[in-house]
């Protein structure tokens, strides 16, 4: 450990709640070390056994394990095979990394505004945004709110198998009984250090097409007809061939191991996750000018984030309650500045859809992720929702209106 780091993790107060923390189970510690130990640890058998197991968790048909899932995103976009410059739907209320994605794929982000209650996007949004042009769309479940990918795809008025779900904040989410990814053309999720399955690093994505998911296990390998693995065999062939183009995209054993060991969690972490979300309600929905995030209908919310919008009434704004709240020890996020705020983004898609996106400009300044993970306990939950209450019985001024980030 470098000098720095070990004096953080000396002097980080053990009351602190920090707005995220990584557990790494000790099985899953084990069996990164039985990998480490195994001679093998880029992808392979480990890699074809943490798939079907995560194929099963979802009942999904084929799951492609990949490198992140920015990488999946723009793997599946590239699977559209659509002309280079193709219109794709994307919320503005994204991660960054998934608008760069249709970037990478060659293809044009068209932004979507986001509605203000689910804060992922509404059927009137990408029936408005589809008159830009749209070829192909991405949903994404902001926060582990699911949205149906079919109607919406209906709403933009592109065939359903045009349709890649960005479920990074997806997992453990389900509609009408059928989990986000088990039904879908492609549902691409997330391994990253914060996410419902953390293994520290990696991706996934699910597809219910055969032909696409070898596309895919190409492709995530430079393109090459034979993983690594087979070719090292003792009974493999040195031999392959490279009929597409590909990316260096893969998962590794490690990541594997460490995987399929979380996941004999995960189960037990969404039922975590949805009593703090619950314990989170019971106590803010006292509060004035605080907005909890919705619940959805017939649908189960797989409790990614835990994003409330600090409205006027509350009496500080936004970022002067997050500094509020680290004050007191706990950590906070946003999610996320718009897409169409930042200035990459502005200089290359253009005043003209950067201007048109009222919703996003509404809410952001409200956004505040609170924590939220399986190990949180529920005095945890208790002490932010008290020194929310606290907070807002000793606000007396107003509120200042926040501005556009980009703007600044
Ligand atoms: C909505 C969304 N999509 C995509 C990603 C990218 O995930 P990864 O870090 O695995 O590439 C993230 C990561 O935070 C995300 O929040």
């Amino acid at each position: 450990m470098n000098i720095d780091l070990a004096s953080r993790v000396e002097n980080a107060d053990p009351r602190d709640i920090p707005f995220c923390r990584t557990v790494i189970t000790p099985d899953a510690q084990a069996a990164a070390v039985r990998v480490l130990q195994s001679g093998w640890v880029t992808m392979g058998q480990e890699s074809i056994a943490f798939e079907e197991e995560f194929a099963s968790w979802l009942g999904a048909r084929h799951v492609v394990a990949v490198s992140s899932c920015t990488a999946a995103l723009q793997m599946a976009l590239m699977g559209l095979k659509l002309p280079n410059g193709s219109a794709v739907l994307t919320p503005t209320l994204t991660f960054s990394g998934a608008v760069q994605a249709i970037l990478h794929a060659g293809l044009r982000p068209i932004l979507v505004d986001v509605d203000e209650q689910s804060l992922g996007v509404s059927e009137a949004g990408v029936a408005a945004a589809a008159r830009k042009g749209a070829e192909a769309m991405v949903v994404q479940h902001m926060a582990g709110y699911p949205l149906d990918a079919r109607d919406l795809a209906n709403a933009a008025g592109i065939s359903h198998s045009r349709v890649v779900e960005d479920a990074a904040h997806g997992l453990g989410a389900a509609i009408a009984g059928a989990a986000i990814g088990s039904e879908s053309p492609a549902a691409c999720f997330s391994f990253y250090a914060t996410k419902n399955l953390p293994i520290g690093e990696g991706g996934a994505i699910a597809t219910t097409d055969r032909q696409l998911a070898d596309r895919l296990r190409a492709m995530r390998l430079h393109g090459m007809t034979r993983d690594a693995w087979r070719r090292y065999e003792l009974s493999g062939s040195w031999e392959y061939s490279v009929e597409d183009v590909g990316l260096k995209a893969n998962f590794t054993d490690l990541q594997a191991a460490i995987g399929r060991a979380q996941l004999r969690e995960l189960g037990g972490w969404q039922r975590r996750r949805a009593e703090l979300a619950a314990r989170y309600d019971a106590h803010l929905v006292r509060i004035r000018g605080i907005q909890l995030p919705p619940r959805p209908l017939r649908a189960v919310h797989a409790w990614h984030l835990y994003i409330v919008q600090i409205h006027e009434e509350f009496g500080r704004s936004r970022d002067e309650t997050a500094a509020s709240l680290a004050e007191h020890g706990i950590g906070t996020s946003v999610h996320f500045i718009p897409v169409h705020q930042l200035s990459y983004f502005r200089r290359t898609l253009g005043t003209e859809m950067c201007s048109t996106l009222p919703v996003a400009d509404l809410v952001f300044p409200r956004l505040l992720s609170l924590p939220l993970y399986p190990d949180m306990s529920d005095d945890d939950v208790d002490r932010v929702c008290q020194t929310l209450e606290d907070l807002s019985r000793r606000s007396s001024h107003r509120m200042p209106i926040g501005e556009p980030h980009g703007s600044r």
